[in-house]
């Protein structure tokens, strides 16, 4: 869906669709000089890289491998305590291989440092981090982060696998989230 189906729902819309795909277009193409000659892994933090992953994986010209794990914070749905339980792990064996983690968001931090260190204990070539969206503001783990999208504010986005309960993840645009939506 587009921005103007859930147009009451939305704030304003922060990146368009157009503007989307041309910054994974451009991160692509950065992965693609920084890993040439080399064979590449990139793996997905399932639900919302589905659709980061589906589109830089066609942005490349070249040959690269998927895979996919899925994980959840401990606790009581937040993810303060900062432990990660693995829901699905990797089909892959990584170690000697060159791994890029794509996710569409890094808020806390405390995900994306608690995977990095885990892959980078299965002896990988290399592992390094690719995220569409960054909240600066947010953080509270340091991540060292190769590939950014965009730096955003400390604002509830949706859309393009941001989910609020699960909505929105379909929309094609990012948008910031109207607070009547969640209050
Ligand atoms: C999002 C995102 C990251 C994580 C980032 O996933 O995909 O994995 O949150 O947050 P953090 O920096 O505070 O750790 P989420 O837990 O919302 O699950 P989802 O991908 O299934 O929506």
């Amino acid at each position: 869906m587009d921005a103007a189906d859930v147009s009451d729902d939305l704030l304003h819309v922060l990146y368009t669709e157009a503007q989307i795909q041309d910054r994974i277009k451009e991160m692509a193409a950065d992965i693609e000089r920084d890993y040439e000659g080399k064979e590449l892994l990139i793996v997905g933090i399932l639900r919302g890289a589905v659709m980061v992953m589906a589109d830089m994986a066609r942005s490349f010209h070249r040959h690269v491998e998927m895979d996919w794990m899925a994980v959840s914070s401990y606790g009581s749905g937040t993810k303060s305590s900062g432990v990660v339980r693995i829901l699905k792990d990797l089909d892959t064996d990584i170690s000697g291989r060159h791994v890029v983690i794509v996710d569409e968001i890094i808020d806390t931090g405390l995900t994306l440092s608690w995977l990095t260190s885990n892959l980078s204990s299965r002896n990988p070539a290399s592992v390094e981090i690719a995220t569409l969206l960054r909240k600066p503001e947010a953080l509270q783990m340091p991540v060292d982060v190769k590939y950014v999208g965009w730096d955003i504010p400390n604002e509830f986005v949706v859309g393009y696998g941001l989910d609020y309960r699960e909505r929105y993840r379909n929309l094609r645009d990012i948008g910031t989230l109207a607070p009547h939506v969640y209050s």
